[in-house]
C-alpha cells in the first residue's frame, strides 16, 4: 500500500481563500454546469434567521439556506482528513462505468431478470477508497451512513454540529425522527440521476460544489419512474442527457428549479421532490490523478428525516405529494397480490381506459336526473 504524502498535498482551505457572502470560496469551473432546456429557475438562497426560511421548509418547498453553520465543526473533511479520521470500518463505495451513479436495491436485482446493475458495490476502508482514487482507473462514489466506528475526531465534530437547528425544524414541521446521515465523498462529474426519497432531507454540502436540479412532486408524469417492485424504484427511467422523448414524450414539458450549492450551503429537499446531483468541476482543487496532488473530490452529509404523520383530515384537492404517496401505495397492493409487473400494467390500464376520460363521461348530475 502506498502512503500519501500529506505535505506533498495541495489542499484547498474552504475558509482562507477568497471569501465571499456565505464565507466560502466560489471556485468551480463554470462550464462544467449543466445548462439543460428544462431549468426554469432558481431555489431561493437565504440567510439562516431570515423568516422565509421557516415559510419555505413549513410549505414543503426546497430552499439553500446559507450560512447555517449546521456542519461548521465538519468544515476540514477533506479526502486527507477523512483518511486520517474516518476509522478503520468498511464503507460502501460505488463504482460506476459511466458518470451516472443509478441507485438499485439489491435485494431486488434477482427478481428482475435480465436486470443489469447500473453500479457495482464494494466495501472498503476509507484508505483503500483514496488510494483507489489515486489511480485514478475507476469512477467512484463513496456512499456511507455515519455510525460510531468513526475516529475520535470525527465523532467529536459529529457531536458539534448544530443539532439544536435542525431539531427546531423537525419540530415546527412535525417530521418524525432523523433516520440518517449520509456521507457522500465523489468524484468531479459524477451524477446521481433523478430520483426522489420518501424522507426530508437537509442535505449539508462541505466541500466542493454540486449542481442540484429538482422538479416538484406534480411532475411525477413527466418524470416516469420504474415500477415500484423495481430494482430501480423512485428513480426515473428518463436519461436527461439524452431523453427518449418517443418512450417518454411528456419530458419534453418537465420544469425544474436548480441551485449550486457550495460549502457551508444547506439545501432542503423536500419530500417526493425529485432530485439530480452533480458533482462539478473545481477549478482550485487539482483534477489530475498524480501521486502527489490529491485527487479533487466534493463531501456532503444529509440528514434524512422521517416523514410528518398523515394529518387526519386529507384536504381536497389532494396536493402532488399525497397524490404521489396515495399512487405508490396502489401500485404495491397490486404488486403484493398479482406479481407480474406487465400484468399490474395491464389491470391499471383496464381500470382507466375509456372510464374516466372527461369527454365521454357522463356528469354526475345529468347522470342522476330522472
Ligand atoms: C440525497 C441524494 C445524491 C448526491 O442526499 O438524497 O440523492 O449525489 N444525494 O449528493
Ligand atoms: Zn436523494
Amino acid at each position: 500500500m502506498e502512503n500519501i504524502n500529506i505535505d506533498k498535498q495541495r489542499h484547498v482551505s474552504n475558509e482562507i481563500e477568497m471569501p465571499l457572502q456565505n464565507g466560502f470560496s466560489n471556485d468551480f469551473d463554470e462550464s462544467s454546469v449543466k445548462k439543460y432546456s428544462f431549468l426554469k429557475g432558481s431555489i431561493p438562497r437565504l440567510r439562516d434567521g431570515d423568516p422565509d426560511v421557516d415559510r419555505l421548509i413549513s410549505a414543503n418547498k426546497p430552499v439553500v439556506i446559507t450560512d447555517s453553520k449546521l456542519v461548521q465543526s465538519a468544515k476540514d473533511w477533506n479526502l486527507e482528513y477523512l483518511e486520517k479520521n474516518m476509522g478503520n470500518g468498511k464503507n460502501f463505495v460505488f463504482q460506476s462505468d459511466t458518470r451516472k451513479f443509478m441507485y438499485h436495491d439489491e435485494k431486488r436485482v434477482t427478481q428482475w431478470p435480465g436486470f443489469r446493475r447500473p453500479t457495482r458495490r464494494y466495501e472498503m476502508k476509507f484508505s483503500n477508497f483514496v488510494e483507489m482514487l489515486q489511480m485514478g482507473r475507476e469512477r467512484l462514489y463513496l456512499q456511507q451512513t455515519l455510525n460510531d466506528t468513526v475516529g475520535p475526531n470525527m465523532v467529536r465534530d459529529f457531536v458539534k454540529f448544530r443539532w439544536e437547528w435542525c431539531t427546531r425544524y423537525q419540530r415546527l414541521c412535525r417530521w418524525g425522527d432523523l433516520t440518517s446521515n449520509l456521507l457522500l465523498v465523489g468524484m468531479e462529474g459524477n451524477i446521481t440521476p433523478g430520483h426522489f426519497d420518501e424522507q426530508e432531507n437537509f442535505f449539508a454540502q462541505i466541500l466542493g460544489y454540486k449542481q442540484c436540479i429538482l422538479f416538484p412532486p406534480d411532475q411525477f408524469e413527466c418524470l416516469y419512474p420504474f415500477p415500484v417492485s423495481h430494482p430501480c424504484d423512485r428513480q426515473s427511467q428518463v436519461d436527461f442527457d439524452n431523453p427518449d422523448f418517443t418512450r417518454f414524450p411528456k419530458f419534453q414539458h418537465v420544469k425544474a428549479i436548480e441551485a449550486i450549492v457550495g460549502p457551508g450551503d444547506v439545501l432542503y429537499i423536500p419530500m417526493y421532490w425529485w432530485h439530480n446531483i452533480e458533482s462539478l468541476r473545481s477549478s482550485t482543487q487539482s483534477n489530475t490523478f498524480s501521486h502527489e496532488v490529491p485527487p479533487s473530490v466534493t463531501v456532503s452529509v444529509n440528514f434524512w428525516y422521517k416523514a410528518a404523520a398523515i394529518p387526519d383530515r386529507i384536504e381536497r384537492p389532494l396536493k402532488a405529494n399525497h397524490k404521489v404517496a396515495v399512487m405508490r401505495n396502489i401500485e404495491k397492493m397490486l404488486t403484493e397480490v398479482v406479481g407480474d409487473p406487465e400484468e399490474i400494467g395491464n389491470m391499471l390500464k383496464t381500470i382507466t381506459e375509456g372510464r374516466y376520460d372527461h369527454q365521454q363521461q357522463i356528469s354526475y348530475d345529468t347522470y342522476h336526473q330522472s
